[in-house]
């Protein structure tokens, strides 16, 4: 018994030993510090590479610790590290992403200010350095910054400072602020923020100072308080990720402003009230995650009109009423979610059973059946524990109108045939062998 226990054990071990490697907390010595130099003896045939990196760069780098064996712009992908500008007589360095840091990593203000003046991104991959001082040349040359599951000590403030950013991403790090304000406080370019799984606290923001957004992911933080009517000013965003939070309070009606949404997730918060009547006016809308809250009201019919929309999850909110949508709008969808509102119902001469909606049926009056749906439970329990992509065995049955009663008689009769004609041949067998 315990044998295969223990094995089992070691596997595990074997399995996740690498991917604490990788997360590790000091930065993990030489072997998988810098790309080996013998890949990199391949020539290039760029024409750019004609020309060399400038030396105070290459200098720079070295300085840093960082494998310049050979020109550092040269290093062919996926292994490169650098992206350089073309520039003559001297190439300049553009992008720098540092992964998986060596412990003799040396971020210096010096090599910094030589890297300055062409630096435009600066990536940060599982690289657990401290923080370090940010020369101003530096943070008014970057317009990209990035830094996943690394830089410890990591401030709003020290952040607040890369103003001229056009996109900045922070995941799976600790920010101390206190607030998102803080951070955007002079980011006034700013077209892509992500900052995700960093335990920021606080507020979201009263006053946008980037118009421009497309895309804010605050996902999976600690922001509480409400979502502000002012977030409607962002009429460019396409992608507002605001879930597993602590946000509360009711939508305002001016996220109908967001005429640019496409996909929306205000998931796994404390968000209450009604969805607003002015949701129906965003028409780019396809992805619509209001579950896991608290909303409350009715279904509003206009979402069966929003003709864009492809993922509608309502779910494990405290609507109510009959559900207001036809089969024709639920297939049309590629993910439908309303289960564990128990209060919500559908009309059953409207909505077949088969749709596993994760809802009762309602009475004449409109309310769930007494006996909430224990019958249908199994099946709908597959429906909405099987998460996002839940509803990918409906497709199915789009092109043929739901025409699966006819072809479940058949596959009925031929079943019951077959046995038959099994129990048939073996009772001839048998007859046989005792005869
Ligand atoms: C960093 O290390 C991980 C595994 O240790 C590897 O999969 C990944 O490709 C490395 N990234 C870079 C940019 O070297
Ligand atoms: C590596 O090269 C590719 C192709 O030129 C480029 O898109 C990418 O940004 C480079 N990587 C880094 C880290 O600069
Ligand atoms: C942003 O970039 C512009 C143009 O390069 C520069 O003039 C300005 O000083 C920068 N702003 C900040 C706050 O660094
Ligand atoms: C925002 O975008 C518009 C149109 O693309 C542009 O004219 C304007 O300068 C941008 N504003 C900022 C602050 O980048
Ligand atoms: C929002 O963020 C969560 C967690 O970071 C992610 O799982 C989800 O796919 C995102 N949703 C959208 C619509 O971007
Ligand atoms: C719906 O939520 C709002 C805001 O929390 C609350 O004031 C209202 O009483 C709730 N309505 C119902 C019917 O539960
Ligand atoms: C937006 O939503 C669509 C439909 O659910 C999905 O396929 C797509 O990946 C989402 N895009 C982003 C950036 O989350
Ligand atoms: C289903 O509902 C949509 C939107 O409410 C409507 O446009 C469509 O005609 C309806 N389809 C059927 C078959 O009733
Ligand atoms: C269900 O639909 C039928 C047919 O449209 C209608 O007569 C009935 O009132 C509806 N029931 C409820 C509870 O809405």
């Amino acid at each position: 018994m315990g044998q295969p226990r223990g094995g089992a054990l070691v596997l595990v071990v074997l399995v996740l030993l690498p991917c604490a490697a990788a997360a590790a907390l000091p930065p993990a010595p030489s072997p998988e510090a810098a790309p080996p130099p013998v890949v990199l003896v391949r020539p290039i045939p760029s024409p750019a590479a004609s020309s060399d990196l400038d030396p105070k760069q290459l200098t720079a780098l070295q300085s840093m610790n960082l494998p310049t064996t050979r020109d550092p712009c040269s290093i062919p992908p996926p292994r490169n590290f650098t992206a350089c500008d073309s520039a003559t007589p001297f190439r300049r360095l553009v992008a720098l992403t540092l992964a998986n840091c060596s412990s003799d990593l040396d971020i210096s203000a010096t090599a910094l200010r030589a890297l300055a003046p062409s630096l435009r991104s600066l990536s940060f991959l599982f690289c657990p350095v401290p923080l370090f001082k940010l020369p101003p040349q530096l943070s008014s040359s970057l317009r990209s910054f990035s830094c996943a599951a690394s830089l410890r000590r990591l401030t709003g403030v020290w952040l607040s400072r890369l103003a001229n950013l056009t996109d900045l991403t922070v995941t799976d790090a600790t920010i101390t602020a206190s607030g998102p304000s803080v951070i955007l406080s002079q980011m006034y370019n700013l077209r892509r923020l992500t900052i995700s799984r960093t335990n920021l606290a606080g507020f979201l923001p009263h006053h946008w100072h980037s118009l421009n957004l497309t895309s804010v992911d605050l996902s999976a933080n600690q922001l509480r308080g409400p979502v502000h009517g002012s977030i409607g000013q962002l009429q460019s965003l396409e992608l507002l990720n605001l879930s597993s939070n602590s946000l509360s309070g009711v939508l305002p009606a001016a996220v109908a402003n967001l005429v640019s949404l496409k996909n929306a997730s205000l998931a796994r918060n404390s968000l209450s009230g009604p969805i607003p009547e002015t949701l129906s006016e965003m028409a780019a809308l396809v992805h619509l995650d209001l579950s896991s809250n608290q909303f409350n009201g009715t279904l509003p019919r206009f979402l069966s009109e929003m003709r864009a929309l492809k993922y509608l999850n309502l779910g494990d909110n405290n609507f109510h009423g009959v559900l207001p949508f036809n089969a024709s709008f639920i297939k049309r969808l590629e993910v439908f979610r309303v289960g564990g509102n128990n209060n919500l119902c559908y009309n059953h001469t409207l909505l077949s059973s088969k749709l596993k909606l994760g809802i009762a049926p309602c009475d004449r009056h409109g309310l769930p059946v007494s006996p909430p749906p224990s019958r249908a439970a199994p099946s709908d329990s597959s429906d909405y524990t099987s998460g996002d992509d839940g509803s990918s065995g409906r497709g199915s049955g789009g092109g043929g109108g739901g025409h699966h009663g006819p072809s479940r008689i058949v596959l009925g009769v031929a079943i019951g045939l077959s046995c038959l004609v099994f129990l048939i041949i073996f009772i001839v067998c048998l007859s046989k062998v005792c005869g």
